[in-house]
């Protein structure tokens, strides 16, 4: 890590309460550890906002593959955006039940736009999009424009 600096940070002590009892919770050895991880995870979310920023995600999609033409809806839709789909996983749960993880790469906006075109597909069960920054988050973000 380079250049370290120390802060002081003021917390009334409900919240820090909190904040500790979610620290041990997860699993972490220190507060700043701690600290460092959500103030990182605050800048990816903001430097993903950007229409046109350069993201990764992934998107996990629950479904029932005896739904009508949905397993093929799913492709097709991938077809058409293939500039952004890196790469798809797909699990057989069981007799009826699909779990399928699409790997994305692209600017925010197509990103997201293939994703919740891919959540809002009728027969999805479940979805949920996770986006993150292609650049280390510890060297300094672009801004957001
Ligand atoms: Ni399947």
């Amino acid at each position: 890590m380079a250049d370290l600096s120390r802060i002081g940070v003021s917390l009334d002590s409900d919240l820090l309460h909190r904040f500790d009892q979610f620290i041990a919770e997860k699993g972490y050895e220190n507060r700043s550890e701690a600290f460092r991880d959500l103030i990182r995870d605050r800048l990816v979310g903001t430097a993903v906002v950007a229409s046109k920023a350069p993201v990764v995600g992934t998107v996990t999609l629950v479904y029932d593959h005896h739904t009508r033409l949905l397993p093929e809806k799913l492709a097709d839709l991938q077809h058409q955006y293939h500039q952004v789909v890196i790469s798809t996983l797909h699990a057989h749960l069981d007799h009826n039940t699909c779990l399928e993880v699409v790997l994305l790469r692209g600017r925010s906006r197509d990103v997201q736009r293939l994703a919740d075109t891919l959540i809002s597909t009728k027969g999805v069960r479940h979805g949920r999009l996770v986006l993150s920054s292609p650049h280390t988050v510890s060297a300094r973000l672009p801004s957001p424009r």
